[in-house]
């Protein structure tokens, strides 16, 4: 069991486009477990690599059916939408009604280079979308609609 530090919001890793993933290693297995080990020491429901700095695309989400973890992953189907609570372990104490698709398909592959295939509607479309936008350096206050005051 390894709890790692999670980044907050501020810290460049969380702005990186991760690396692609291409070996399957037990380094790789580690990783995903220090992950998950951390994600649910702070209670949350998902946690990409960069946010234990690590640039390096593979996240691990368990919305309450279990563990899973993705490596590589790619949204290829979205669909409706969902506006709901949403918040971020990188920043704490914070949670906003957000917009997301409110159906995707995830494309990648398993911690053994297995391809996988995720779809998942409300709260697991959600993780599956927030945690795919950490690969790419984007953070779920990114994706909040602007209110223009006049
Ligand atoms: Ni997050």
């Amino acid at each position: 069991m390894a709890i790692r530090e999670i980044r907050k919001e501020g810290d460049p890793v969380l702005r990186r486009v991760a690396k692609e993933v291409t070996k399957f290693t037990p380094e790789l297995k580690k990783l995903a477990r220090d992950m998950a080990d951390t994600m649910y020491d702070a209670d949350g429901v998902g946690l990409a690599a960069p946010q234990i700095g690590v640039s390096k695309r593979i996240w691990v989400i368990d919305v309450g059916d279990g563990l899973f973890a993705m490596v590589n992953p790619e949204i290829t189907l979205q669909e409706g939408e969902q506006i709901g609570p949403e918040g971020c372990l990188s920043i704490p104490g914070y949670s906003y009604e957000t917009s997301r698709y409110e159906h995707v398909i995830c494309k990648g592959y398993d911690l053994d280079g297995n391809e996988k295939v995720v779809e998942g509607n409300g709260l697991l479309a959600r993780a599956l979308q927030h945690e795919t936008d950490h690969l790419n350096g984007i953070l779920f206050v990114d994706r909040l609609r602007r209110f223009v005051a006049r």
